[in-house]
């Protein structure tokens, strides 16, 4: 059980640090809200007092002899600011303490999170996008606020995560991960592309996405700038990754290739259908009156992961590039004989090989894969939640990266 200080400030989506604060303490966590005063116009302190057991305070002169402005920054495992607005990130980024919360922040020593919730101007605003940055370099974790709907009728970049995404940026700060990705970019494609025969009809495969979207979230909560590449993935983003939704392995293509410029890896978890068929039909394909079977003719697609080693210029080193194996044992070989071939062919610097012999990980929770690297290393990770596979495989690449 952690000590947390939930610092919620003045805007609308104070009401979803409700819901914030309910995924901390139904997981045991001891949690003190610490609102400003304009927050308490959004959610009163009758609702913190309820949903953490703890009375509520905004000023640094109110219940005096406890110093509350010292203890509760003092005594916290974590502290998060959710949400926190254009104002609180000003006044903390200069050092103010003209209230609790700031005050809390002052004299925390734990790691601070800060959840973000304005309006896309406010958010854009050089101002606001310097104390950002001020904060972010003085160690805090500044997540990138959410793109979509905001109060009233206009929708941008400012709303504020939601608070499972926030809770699972806190979980991963709370267990120490490190930080190791900040000030890094990287691209990771997920899921499997569709091939489309007729309007109606397409081949594609059993990928869920699942594993691809815990290494974008991995990489966020490490501090990564994230680009996912989704090929039909029906899971939601994960907080602060820029998500491009495709369909076909040619979208596919064109978007991690686009995406990995200046990238600092690239990870091909997706999916994507070797083959296409040859021909689309405009009209759906019907049943021929003898009963015949049309027969489908398939040509190959791109290979975009042996296309991202054969562009990446000869003389330097990023992106790091890795890929998947799904593979089968059969009379040729082992699993790993088909992996260690297949990371000799597409000439990346990490395959993470997965044996799906028994179609058992498809959309599975769990995993069970073994990493090989270009350097002839073979590290099986064991069966692990597809989450901390995902930190593993960035454990290997932060390694290599230099
Ligand atoms: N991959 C790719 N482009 C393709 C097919 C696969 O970039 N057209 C990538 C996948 O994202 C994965 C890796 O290649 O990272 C291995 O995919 P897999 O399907 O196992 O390999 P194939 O090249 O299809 O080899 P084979 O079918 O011969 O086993």
């Amino acid at each position: 059980m952690s000590s947390i200080v939930l610092g919620v400030s003045g805007g609308v989506a104070a009401y979803k640090a409700a819901l914030l604060l309910r995924l901390f303490t139904e997981s045991g966590h001891d949690v003190r809200v610490v609102p400003t005063d304009s927050a308490l116009n959004f959610v009163g302190a009758a609702t913190w007092e309820a949903l953490s057991g703890h009375p509520v305070q905004t000023a640094t002169f109110d219940n005096v002899p406890e110093v509350p402005h010292v203890r509760i920054g003092q005594s916290a495992d974590l502290v998060i600011v959710a949400p926190a607005t254009a104002n609180t990130l000003a006044r903390a980024a200069q050092g103010l303490a003209d209230d609790l919360l700031t005050n809390t922040l002052l004299t925390a020593r734990c790691p601070v999170v800060f959840a973000p919730a304005m309006h896309t101007e406010m958010w854009e605003h050089p101002a606001t996008q310097a104390n950002v940055a001020t904060l972010r370099e003085r160690g805090a974790i500044v997540i990138d606020p959410a793109v979509g709907r905001l109060t009233g009728a206009d929708s941008g970049a400012g709303r504020l995560p939601d608070p499972e995404d926030i809770y699972a940026v806190c979980v991963n700060v709370l267990a120490g991960r490190p930080r190791d990705l900040a000030g890094r970019r990287v691209v990771v494609s997920a899921g499997g592309t569709r091939e489309f025969l007729d309007p109606v009809r397409f081949l594609g495969n059993r990928s869920s996405g699942r594993q691809g979207l815990a290494l974008a979230e991995a990489a966020a909560a490490r501090g990564a700038e994230v680009t996912l590449v989704a090929a039909n993935v029906a899971l939601p983003t994960p907080a602060g990754v820029e998500r491009i939704d495709v369909t076909t392995t040619s979208e596919l293509r064109d978007a991690v290739l686009k995406s990995s410029v200046g990238a600092d890896a690239v990870v091909m978890a997706a999916a994507p259908a070797d083959f296409r068929p040859a021909t689309y039909a405009d009209a759906k394909i019907k049943k021929r009156p003898d009963g015949a079977a049309p027969t489908i003719e398939l040509v190959e697609n791109p290979d975009i992961l042996a296309e991202l080693v054969r562009t990446r210029p000869a003389d330097v080193a990023e992106p790091f590039i890795a890929g998947f194996a799904a593979e089968t044992g059969d009379e040729n070989g082992g699993v790993l004989d088909h992996a260690r071939a297949k990371l000799a062919r597409k000439g990346c610097d990490l395959l993470v090989v997965n044996d799906v012999s028994g179609g058992g990980v498809f959309g599975q929770e769990d995993n069970d894969v073994l990493l090989l690297t270009a350097d002839g290393e073979a590290q099986p990770v064991g069966q692990r939640p597809k989450t901390e596979v995902a930190h593993v495989i960035w454990d290997t690449i932060v390694q290599r990266l230099g």
